[in-house]
């Protein structure tokens, strides 16, 4: 018996978590897991109910269950608010608690939707990265950090900071899962300018040692930004800290379609998160219009990662890319096809997958 933790959010992160769960509970029943799943509450709606972003009672429970599977926070009602009771924060808060170190956003085409992407056909056909973005360290935990006065002048500041112990483990990871793919690692830095950037990339070269037999690249953060737009079917497996994983994450989330059919997972010793790169978009919440096919994926990830079983993962890949030959959500409509809803999306997927079964 497998229990996995349902964190909905705000947003779109309800309606497209609801579509997860329908794969969810499909694929189990496919793959002979028991699955229980259960509810708790975190970013706005927890902000609401209970005046945090993250309750103790979310924390307890996420560390208990085998799986989290988790929407989108963010709510516009809060964003004029404390820095320290913004909705993300709950996010970013059960990520550092749960260690969960390791974010994998995976990038692959679907050719039955090549057209979906900004950038030519060409481009896309056969583009299958991997980014491994250190998720529990770097600028975004790093202290000193604060708004501060000091003599009558305001500023703000935070921190860039990895130790040598978070870089090899990051990198060591990306490294196992580059030996699993097609043998080849990209480590991302800023080498040219920051001292973490110089200390990130020794301390990377000093691993590729270990690992001869995988090719190894070292780029600026600047020209991979560049490179993953320009040719990205180069790339395999890339590693890199935390806001610049953040930041190259977003836009290659567009080279396959939409930042919608972006899934993730996010990997500690000892727990596991699975979640839409996407945010809580609630300009379109409420309307059953948006994309579910990143909080699906994401489920087929959970199965890869904490239950097992990679053939699932592939399994849901194969179906969201049948359904897209012919039905598309309005993110990526294009002529010829028939535009559904977010509900109708989860639901053409989930019976494609029963039919699979
Ligand atoms: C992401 C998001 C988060 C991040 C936000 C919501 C704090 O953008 O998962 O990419 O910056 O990590
Ligand atoms: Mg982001």
């Amino acid at each position: 018996m497998k229990t996995v933790l349902i964190l909905r959010g705000d947003g779109i992160g309800p309606e497209v978590t609801e579509q997860g769960v329908k794969v969810l509970r499909v694929m189990a029943a496919e793959a002979a897991i028991e699955v229980e799943v259960e509810e708790a509450l975190i970013g706005a709606a927890a902000l609401d109910a209970a005046g945090v972003a993250l309750p103790e009672q979310t924390l307890a429970r996420a560390g208990a269950a085998d799986a989290i599977l988790f929407g989108a926070v963010g709510d516009p009602r809060y964003d004029r608010a404390d820095f320290y009771l913004q909705p993300g924060k709950g996010l970013l808060r059960l990520r550092r608690e749960l260690e969960l170190y390791a974010n994998l956003r995976p990038v692959k085409a679907f050719s039955a939707a090549l057209q979906a992407s900004p950038l030519k056909a060409e481009r896309i056909e056969g583009v299958d990265l991997m980014i491994v973005r250190e998720l529990t360290g770097g600028i975004y935990f790093g202290e000193p950090r604060g708004i501060k006065e000091e003599a009558g002048e305001r500023y703000a500041l935070n921190t860039m900071i990895y130790t040598e112990r978070e870089v090899e483990r990051i990198v060591r990871f990306a490294f196992e899962l580059a030996r699993k793919r097609r043998r080849k690692l990209t480590s991302v830095d800023k080498g040219n300018a920051l001292e973490v950037g110089r200390f990130w990339r020794d301390t990377a070269a000093r691993i590729a040692r270990e690992y001869a037999d995988v090719e190894t690249h070292h780029l600026y953060v600047d020209n991979a930004a560049m490179q993953i737009i320009r040719e990205p079917a180069q790339f395999d497996t890339l590693v890199m800290g935390n806001m610049f994983g953040d930041i190259l994450s977003d836009a290659a989330a567009n080279l396959v379609g939409s930042l919608g059919m972006l899934p993730s997972a996010s990997i500690g010793r000892h727990h596991a998160l699975y979640e839409p790169c996407h945010g809580s978009a609630p300009d379109i919440a409420g309307r059953d219009i948006a994309n579910p096919i990143a909080s699906i994926l994401s489920v087929g990830m959970l199965f890869g990662y904490s239950f097992d079983r990679p053939e699932v993962e592939a399994t849901v890949h194969r179906a969201v890319n049948d359904v897209l030959a012919r039905y598309r959500t309005a993110d990526i409509m294009e002529a010829g096809k028939t535009q559904v809803g977010c509900t109708q999306m989860g639901d053409l997927i989930a019976e494609r997958l029963q039919r699979a079964g």
